[in-house]
């Protein structure tokens, strides 16, 4: 049997009369940027989040850069992020000017770990970015606690987590802001780079506005040195479409999940996914630790099951943050996670045989 890691073409099989349709309508229309589909998905997926706000630009990391310049982030400022992130995550910080700080994660969920996170706070600190890693959300609540007695921001990177929730309330309305990106992988993804940033917070939604579009409101008046950085009317489209099936398909992979958890329960040296009670993740990624993961991903390759290592190398040891000096062991929880995890196939197509096959050749491998 043959298991890719991702495939796309059965989205496009399953959505494929509604897509052409948003195409063609999009096509027919004349106009092409910032119109009528951004203004009317960034409704639906405002009230998707439970949030006030959405504004659509052009890809996540814009989306979080544009978070911290909206709220005056910049040179001498420190913005606390994961030790394990994908780098998108720091560069949004180094674009405003400011520095990010690494925090390690909790090793059990592997997302940002309060008390390690009150720890780096420093009289710079301007803000705390936590990452709802692989669609399981950060501990929110934990984190604006400490983001109000600092006094704050607490920006989510959403990026991979469209439709999760905590306590029954959806990522996008739990922090100050939050950037998503619907990179074509992503739980919700458009065909090309697009992002949005959602918030409660009218203002900073209004600045983000200008940001995105040369600092612009009124053609040819610049109120500030924006970027542009602005969602098309095509990708659009495209979201609106693929918006109305999430919820269904999120629960498509949230089965799937279940599926490996229940069997792989037990497998030798594998570790599996640990979700708290109060959180509701939405399973971008099912990702599994095993001490000798090269073996093991070769073993799964040569029975046709394709996986992928989110991420091989911290951000910390990318030649991009030498300027940091920080050598190796310094983020060894991040560190480990490099060297240990591997996702497997998840999503919406994921068929019951396929999942089977994958549960069948990690037992094969553990005995
Ligand atoms: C955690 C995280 N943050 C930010 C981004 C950046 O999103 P984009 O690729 O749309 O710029 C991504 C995805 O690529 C991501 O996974």
């Amino acid at each position: 049997m043959n298991v890719p890691f991702l495939d796309l073409k059965a989205v496009y099989a399953e959505l494929q009369a509604e897509m052409d349709a948003a195409v063609q309508r999009v096509l027919a229309s004349g106009w092409y940027i910032c119109g009528p589909e951004v203004e009317a998905f960034e409704a639906e997926f405002a009230a998707y989040c439970d949030a006030r706000h959405c504004v659509g630009v052009s890809n996540g990391l814009e989306a979080l850069h544009l978070i911290l310049r909206a709220l005056g982030i910049g040179a001498g400022d420190e913005v606390i992020v994961p030790s394990n992130t994908f780098i998108a995550t720091w560069l949004a910080v180094s674009y405003a000017g400011a520095r990010p700080v690494p925090v390690e994660p909790d090793a059990r969920t592997y997302n940002l770990d309060p008390a390690l996170v009150e720890a780096a706070i420093t009289p710079r600190t301007r803000a705390i970015m936590p990452v709802h890693l692989y669609g399981q959300p950060a501990d929110m609540d934990a984190l604006r606690e400490l983001a109000s007695k600092y006094g704050l921001a607490l920006v989510e990177d959403a990026a991979q987590a469209q439709g999760a929730s905590l306590r029954g309330r959806r990522a996008g309305g739990l922090g100050t802001a939050a950037g998503f990106s619907f990179y074509p992988g992503k739980n919700l993804g458009a065909l090309g780079d697009a992002g949005a940033v959602v918030t409660n917070d009218a203002a900073l939604a209004d600045r983000v506005r200008v940001l995105r579009n040369y600092g612009s409101r009124v053609k040819y008046e610049h109120e500030a040195q924006g970027f542009n950085a602005r969602l098309d009317e095509l990708q659009a489209a495209l979201l609106r479409v693929k918006l109305a099936r999430l919820d269904e398909w999120n629960e498509r992979r949230r089965r799937a999940a279940e599926f490996y958890t229940q069997t792989l329960e037990g497998v030798a040296d594998l570790t599996l996914p640990h979700v708290p009670t109060w959180a509701d993740p939405v399973w971008h990624l099912f990702v599994v630790r095993h001490p000798e993961r090269a073996r093991l991903q070769a073993h799964l390759a040569a029975q046709g099951i394709g996986t992928i290592i989110h991420y091989p190398r911290p951000p910390h040891l990318q030649p991009a943050y030498a300027e940091l000096n920080y050598t190796q062991g310094r983020f060894p929880l991040a560190e480990r996670m490099a060297d240990e995890v591997l996702s497997l196939r998840m999503g919406p197509h994921l068929s019951e045989d396929a999942a089977q096959y994958v549960v069948e050749q990690l037992a094969a491998f553990a005995h």
